[in-house]
């Protein structure tokens, strides 16, 4: 039997007057975590939800929340997130002057790290963290919106990190962020990925249960 590929439709793209629904609809459908996109404004050029609605949707998850912090100073408020039930928290390394502690600080509130990497940040720059991580999140657009394209480098990119993973004996999570549908998800999974986040190609559709079912699918085929 071939692996199972992980998929963490992102809410930022459902309909915001109604999370609860948006989460229930993809748990029941399948999904393995919830995607919550923390935008601050500087960062990236977006601002979207905070430790609140973290909370909130914390009442309706029976899947884990994952919490992706588009940042700066994530080490000052990664505490909101925790105590607001994320169970996965995802830092950008480019915004963290300490990567290594805030790391130590997620994984001692009893919750998972991740660590992020935007498209332009070398993948090389995670080796030293990489055996303290429990996800690495490889940005396949520039983080911010979404519906964006999803940039080609990417593919070696999850490649050229599967390897780092095989080198230093260690085997987080690969995760894949931005312009993820039917097409792109098999080129990631060749490439190492494991796990699939999926904003417009799951709520900007007709059937977002079916939608993300058909991604998992596509991503499957090819392991
Ligand atoms: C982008 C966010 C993504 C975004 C993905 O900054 O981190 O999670 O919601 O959206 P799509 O799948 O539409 O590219
Ligand atoms: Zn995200």
């Amino acid at each position: 039997m071939s692996e199972r590929v992980l998929i963490a439709p992102s809410i930022l793209s459902a309909d915001f007057t109604d999370l609860g629904n948006a989460v229930r609809l993809i748990q029941d459908g399948g999904a393995d975590f919830v995607h919550v996109d923390v935008m601050d404004g500087h960062f990236v050029p977006n601002l979207t939800i905070g430790p609140p609605v973290v909370k909130a949707l914390k009442r309706v998850a029976e899947i884990p929340l994952d919490v992706h912090l588009m940042i700066d100073n994530a080490e000052d408020t990664v505490g909101w997130y925790l105590e607001a039930g994320a169970d996965w928290v995802t830092v950008h390394a480019e915004a963290c002057n300490h990567l290594h502690r805030v790391v130590q600080t997620i994984r001692g509130a009893g919750a998972r790290a991740g660590v992020s990497l935007n498209p332009g940040t070398p993948v090389e720059m995670i080796r030293d963290v990489i055996g303290d991580l429990d996800m690495v999140l490889v940005m396949s657009v520039n983080p911010g919106f979404g519906g964006q394209s999803f940039i080609p480098r990417s593919v070696d990119r999850v490649r050229r990190l599967a390897a780092i993973c095989a080198e230093e004996g260690v085997s987080p999570l690969i995760q894949v962020d931005g312009g993820i549908d039917p097409v792109t998800a098999p080129l990631v999974t060749a490439a190492g990925a494991r796990c699939l986040v999926a904003g417009s190609a799951v709520f900007c559709q007709d059937d977002p249960v079916a939608s993300m079912n058909a991604i998992r699918a596509a991503a499957e085929k090819v392991l």
